[in-house]
């Protein structure tokens, strides 16, 4: 494996490598391209045969890769993409970036990282490198993927190398990609994490890869740092709905906290929890922690705090109607973005459509505006009083579709949205994102989370 090893490590040096990304999503996609603009060859696999053209026409469909960057690398034969994961045979390494979502009863499913290695391993050549960045629960790349991979008679660390490397992709952000965030890598052996720290030297600084012991160390660091920012938003969300109860404005407590230039990091309250990272991850790991007979106390408190949101939301926007003599029942509500968080069109998750979905449930006529996420599906029925699922479609955004309307609930604050303007023309706004504190407001009309 050695031989193999220095071969991996010359050919990521002279940019000789063949990388394969399979599932070419939010996550995949990207990387592809940033593989493909670092100068090596890239194949990219999924099994969604329509994303598969678009790609080959040079055509985006992930709003942080825009087509112009595309194009160019499938016209120049640097990126291209299939179905058949027989292209791997050639590849000398590949990264599986596929969902990692949880069951309705909020169990890991690894169903879709189990399909991709079982079709992957037919194919992993001798030497190449396989590494795992789908987010998951410690011990998914040496429990789950490596047996599979081994099955047709490999030896993980004989034939072939195996590597997690968490994703830290985040969508939106103008600012950090894949080719400035720091990747942490953790190999099942020493070579294994040597090849997979030259394989991502082609995309940041030998001196932004941070070496850790194992996969298991790895894949727990992608948790925590989620968790982190699962918990610390459920404390602000907690001390939002005390500090109602208290009438003491949370968002000016915020800034005002904000000012201290250390120990202190800023959290904001909101509607919810949104996408398929925050509140998903953490139950990954409360999983995991069972079979260990550990109970993750912080982690279900935060996700029980963060759920109940949508609901305090609708409660909110209940409480200022009853003020003016409306009920909620038959009330005319505009919720203004459901993207699960500002400029971007992934509505997975997203808080605001459980804030429909309620306000739905308690009688009300709910309509939704996003520039960016054209309609949604609501989730089907879960309880007896819950609607059955169904299609919305984004209704233009028009002063007479705010005037109409007993209240406009702010969900998500994209940069779109002409926030004087709507504070002007909605007759009751329900701000669930604190940014109206920003602008002046003569009127009695603006209610804050
Ligand atoms: N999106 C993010 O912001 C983000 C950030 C960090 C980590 N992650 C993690 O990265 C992983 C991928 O997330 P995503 O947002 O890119 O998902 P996504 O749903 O946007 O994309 C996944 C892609 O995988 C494809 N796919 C599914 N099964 C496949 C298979 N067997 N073979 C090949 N392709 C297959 C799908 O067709 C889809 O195109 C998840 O584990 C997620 O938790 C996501």
């Amino acid at each position: 494996m050695g031989e193999a090893r220095a071969d991996f490590l010359e050919k990521a040096r002279t940019k000789r490598l063949t990388v394969a990304i399979i599932g070419l999503g939010y996550v995949g996609l990207p990387l592809a391209v940033e593989f493909a603009r670092a100068g090596v060859q890239v194949r990219g696999i999924d099994v969604d045969p329509h994303r598969i053209q678009t790609i080959n026409r040079g055509e985006s469909y992930i709003p942080d890769v825009p087509s112009a960057d595309l194009l160019p690398l499938v016209q120049a034969g640097r990126l291209s993409a299939g179905t058949a994961y027989e292209a791997c045979a050639q590849a000398d390494a590949m990264v599986i970036c596929v969902p990692t979502p949880f069951t309705r009863m909020k169990a890991p499913d690894l169903s879709y990282i189990e399909a991709a290695c079982r079709s992957l391993a037919p194919h992993v050549g001798r030497g190449a490198l396989v590494v795992l960045q789908s987010t998951t629960y410690p011990g998914t790349t040496e429990e789950l993927v490596r047996p599979i991979l081994e099955s047709p008679g490999r030896q993980a660390g004989r034939d072939f190398l195996l590597a997690f490397s968490p994703e830290r992709i985040d969508p939106g952000n103008k600012q950090y990609g894949a080719h400035n965030t720091p990747k942490v890598v953790g190999g099942i052996d020493g070579p294994s994490c040597d090849a997979a720290c030259a394989l991502f030297a082609l995309l940041v600084p030998p001196d932004q890869i941070h070496r850790v012991s194992g996969p298991r160390v790895a894949e727990m660091c992608k948790l925590l740092e989620n968790i982190f920012r699962s918990v610390n938003i459920a404390l602000v969300n907690e001390l939002a709905k005390l500090c109602d109860r208290m009438q003491i404005d949370i968002w000016e407590v915020i800034d005002a906290a904000a000012t201290k230039p250390f120990g202190f990091m800023p959290f904001y309250p909101g509607p919810g929890v949104g996408g398929h990272c925050i509140p998903v991850d953490p139950y990954y790991l409360s999983w995991k922690a069972r079979e260990y007979d550990f109970y993750t106390k912080f982690i279900e408190l935060a996700a029980e705090v963060n759920s109940s949101m949508p609901f305090f939301t609708v409660n909110r926007i209940a409480e200022a109607l009853n003020r003016q003599g409306k009920p909620l029942q038959g009330a005319r509500i505009l919720v203004l973005g459901v993207a699960f968080k500002r400029d971007i069109d992934d509505p997975r998750n997203a808080p605001a459509l459980e804030v429909m979905k309620t306000l739905l449930g308690r009688g009300a006529e709910v309509s939704y505006h996003d520039p960016h996420v054209p309609e949604v599906r609501l989730d089907a029925a879960r309880g007896p009083g819950d609607p059955p699922g169904r299609r919305l479609v984004s209704v233009p955004l028009t002063e007479d579709t705010l005037a109409v309307q007993d209240c406009v609930c702010l969900a998500v604050a994209h940069s779109a949205f002409d926030i004087p303007w709507v504070l002007k023309h909605s007759p009751l706004l329900m701000d669930a994102t604190g940014v109206t504190r920003r602008f002046p407001q003569d009127r009695g009309t603006v209610i804050r989370l």
